[in-house]
């Protein structure tokens, strides 16, 4: 269970001076006092234009920063009092963001995130080899991680991700940039954790994906959320059989910055 309560995240930027003002810094809300949960057994669809601050917001879940205000909570657990227990329930999986040691091989790379997080180096081994059969990873278990293709490199960041078997899965555009069988194993990975009863948390910009996985969704711009529910429910309310066209009716006439 993800829940969150006015949580904020206020970055100061720097504005550079012009002939009439000076240099300044000024308050950027990237996530402005957001308030939603996303449940067991159930995908969250966490959906916004680029800059309406999901990425921010997963950060904060994942205990990498830290909110300027609110609360959140992972299974109860305070992302900013109870961190390292939090990190021991949550797998995060920043989409573009190298993960991967390359000089070591995916099993290298699973192992010594499983051991970082606890567990025994035999337990771990034996997990990643299940895990790679599963990802169809296999053969490339013990392969250097800088010869691998963009779709093998997200799959062995997959399993490491999850190698600790967590509860809550935060997913920040996991397919970008994937091919079509690589970005399938990546539902059918999601559905299953779904059947599991996980708790998962996806951002993407694929309305595809949105209409295929998502349960239930909550809709963020400018920091802040403008709408949530289920697809039936939105559909329902907006009278439109396309989430995309609730979307646009939603954030496409917004002014922006
Ligand atoms: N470290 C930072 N310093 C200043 N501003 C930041 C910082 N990180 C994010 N922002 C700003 O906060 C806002 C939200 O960014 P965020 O990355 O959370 O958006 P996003 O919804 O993930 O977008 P995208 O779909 O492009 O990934 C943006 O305006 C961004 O420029
Ligand atoms: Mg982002």
């Amino acid at each position: 269970m993800i829940e969150v309560s006015n949580l904020t995240k206020v970055y100061k930027v720097k504005l550079e001076k012009t002939k009439e003002k000076k240099a300044q810094k000024v308050d950027k809300y990237a996530v402005n006092q957001l308030n939603f949960v996303a449940k067991p057994g159930v995908i969250t669809g966490l959906i916004g234009e680029n800059g309406a601050g999901k990425t921010t917001t997963m950060r904060m879940l994942a205990t990498l920063i830290q909110p300027t205000e609110g609360v959140a909570k992972i299974n109860g657990l305070d992302v900013q009092k109870d961190s390292s227990k939090v990190r021991q329930q949550i797998g995060v999986l920043f989409g573009g963001e190298p993960v991967l040691y390359d000089r070591l091989s995916a099993r290298e790379n699973i192992v010594y995130f499983a051991e970082l997080n606890g567990m025994d180096r035999e337990t771990a081994n034996a997990r990643a080899e299940v895990l790679a059969e599963r990802l169809g990873l296999g053969k490339f278990l013990d392969q250097k991680v800088k010869d691998f293709s963009r779709g093998m490199k997200q799959k062995a960041a997959i399993a490491r991700t999850i190698i600790h078997d967590p509860s809550v899965i935060i997913f920040d555009e996991p397919t970008t940039g994937l091919d079509i069988t690589a970005a399938r194993v990546v539902y059918d990975f999601l559905e299953q954790f779904r059947e599991e009863g996980k708790t998962i948390l996806l951002s993407s910009h694929s309305m595809y994906e949105v209409e295929r996985l998502c349960d239930t969704v909550v809709i963020v711009h400018q920091g802040q959320k403008r709408e949530e529910g289920t697809l039936p429910e939105l559909k329902a309310k907006y009278n439109q059989e396309r989430f995309e066209d609730i979307f646009i009716e939603l954030i496409g006439g917004v002014n922006h910055e």
